[in-house]
């Protein structure tokens, strides 16, 4: 089934909007997470793959948070991208949309999956060796209630994945090993 852009056509997007090495491999392992979640919750791995590969199209146009997901909605919908993947990428940064929530599986996914993977990227840049594959899911979910590390990783839009039936150990479990998957992809 088509979502109006190819994987390959998406990956260009992505490196056409954002130029910071960083925020691409941010871009990728949110993809490896969303599809590892869509497998294990028996949804559309494409789709929302997609939807974690897309979503942060514009963080460099517009890094706000208060406008963060209105150029990317843009952009999406001209290139006629699925309508809800569309959706849950503009609801993954609620603030600037005062009212708006997160209801269905895919925006819950999307907002827990894609914050996670900073939780998961600074655990392994604090190792000697600034690798993934030497990082176990223990210290994972020990960071994640160390409130000072990594403070951009907001736990309670983590949290988001028991809402869609993920328990957050296996959560954690479950974003290093699709990460760790694509380590050499992103630098890590
Ligand atoms: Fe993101």
């Amino acid at each position: 089934m088509g979502y109006g852009i190819e994987r390959d056509a998406a990956l260009a997007l992505v490196r056409e909007h954002l130029q910071n090495e960083n925020l691409v491999n941010h871009s990728l392992a949110s993809e490896a997470v969303l599809r590892a979640m869509a497998r294990k919750l028996g949804h559309d791995e494409d789709k929302w793959g997609l939807a974690g590969l897309l979503h942060d199209l514009d963080a460099e146009s517009e890094p706000d948070l208060a406008t963060h997901t209105t150029k990317t909605v843009a952009i999406l919908t001209e290139k006629g991208v699925d309508a809800e993947i569309i959706e849950a990428i503009r609801l993954h940064n609620l603030e600037p949309y005062p009212g708006a929530s997160r209801t269905t599986p895919l925006q819950h996914s999307l907002a827990a999956g894609e914050t996670i993977t900073g939780l998961v990227t600074a655990a392994a840049l604090v190792r000697p060796d600034r690798q993934l594959g030497s990082v176990k899911v223990k210290s994972i979910t020990k960071r994640y209630k160390e409130r000072a590390f990594a403070r951009g990783a907001n736990r309670e839009i983590i949290a988001e994945c028991e809402l869609v039936g993920i328990p957050l150990t296996d959560f954690c479990g479950l974003s290093l090993e699709a990460m760790q998957e694509i380590a050499g992809e992103i630098g890590l």
